[in-house]
């Protein structure tokens, strides 16, 4: 897979992996075709079926947008996707494209058949996203040339190519946007034994020992994540090299876990702090998404992005119009006595 990075389009898009991410480490575990991906079989069971269809075709991938929750593989996805389709695929994001004139360079040096994949695609301005609107649809770019009374609209073709879209909030994208996606899914939590094969292969590759019940230990704690399940991994390994152990057992991994604070839950200091926010500040709430990053000391977008899709995920706490609500079971997690109308809804369950 080749990735344009010398002309002039290049500075515009950025070299994998993706900033935020443990570079080296995330990027050789990455599965690289749809066979050694984990998980999510529904969707590659879809995207097998579109990448055959369009290859018969001779066609680019139609425009695919992946969405849910960070750390479970849309990247990788989108890479898979370009490497299954034989195709170059170019990264950029949302908040990196400021101008249309960006997004109409990276546009313009496309390749018949290339991929454009764009992370955070929420975050596109909207005169950059609105060039976006005729480049999928007819493969043209309206420009403007010029300004005032003489200005003139000119349309400029480009190659066919594929939009890979990469969202942790679909909701906030425009529906002409969305729905010029025809392909659209929803990445979704793994399950255990799915998050123990992905250990399993991680360490492998990492030619690293790991027991079954450690790696279930990891699974477990990992909020059914792969990035975290990957992250935890490393951690031990580290524990057990400098241990001079040649295998991770349950005590590496039970060591590491607890020097991290991280229980069986996956829960972090960070995740008990919102949650004890919530009941021992605020009743239980309703609290107001703003008011929990104050006391926490966080940026809201972190607290919405990072932490909640798992506590909402797991019933930990509710969104409501008024705000977040902690549930009975963040009253039973954080051993706090339940209030009483909770106790009522108990027994009624
Ligand atoms: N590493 C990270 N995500 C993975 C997945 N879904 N399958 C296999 N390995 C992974």
């Amino acid at each position: 897979m080749a990735l344009h990075r010398t002309d002039s389009a290049a500075s515009l898009t950025q070299p994998v992996p993706l900033p935020g991410e443990p570079a080296q480490f995330e990027q050789s575990l990455r599965p690289r075709t749809l066979t050694e991906y984990i998980g999510q079989s529904k969707i590659k069971g879809h995207l097998l079926m579109h990448i055959q269809a369009a290859k018969g075709r001779q066609e680019p991938l139609g425009h695919t947008l992946l969405h849910g929750p960070p750390g479970l593989g849309k990247t990788t996805l989108a890479f898979i996707l370009a490497r299954e389709m034989g195709a170059n695929i170019r990264i950029t994001s949302g908040p990196t494209l400021e101008k249309p004139g960006d997004l109409a360079s990276i546009l313009s040096n496309l390749q018949q058949g290339d991929a454009l994949f764009i992370d955070e695609i929420h975050r596109l301005r909207p005169v950059v996203e609105e060039m976006l609107y005729s480049a999928m649809e007819d493969y043209a770019l309206d420009l403007v040339i010029g300004k005032g009374p003489t200005a003139r609209s000119m349309r400029l073709a480009i190659k066919p190519f594929t939009l890979i879209g990469a969202t942790t909030k679909a909701g906030s994208m425009s529906a002409p946007l969305r729905d010029r996606f025809v392909n659209q899914f929803k990445l979704s939590f793994y399950d255990i034994p799915e998050m123990q094969l992905v250990v399993e292969r991680s360490a492998e590759i990492l030619a690293m020992a790991v027991d079954a019940p450690a790696a279930h230990r990891i699974a477990k704690s990992s909020r059914f994540t792969p990035r975290i399940a990957n992250r935890l991994l490393r951690a031990v390994r580290d524990y057990a090299q400098v241990q001079g152990r040649e295998r991770i057992d349950i005590a590496a991994v039970e060591h590491t876990l607890d020097a991290l604070e991280i229980d069986e839950d996956g829960f972090d200091a960070t995740d008990r702090l919102i949650l004890s926010a919530i009941v021992d500040m605020f009743n239980g709430g309703p609290v107001g998404l703003s008011t929990i990053a104050a006391v926490l000391a966080d940026e809201e977008e972190t607290i919405e992005d990072v932490y909640e899709p798992y506590l909402l995920q797991q019933g930990y706490m509710q969104r409501t119009p008024k705000g977040r609500v902690a549930t009975k079971k963040a009253y039973e997690k954080l051993g706090r006595v339940l209030p009483e109308g909770m106790q009522a809804t108990m027994f009624e369950g």
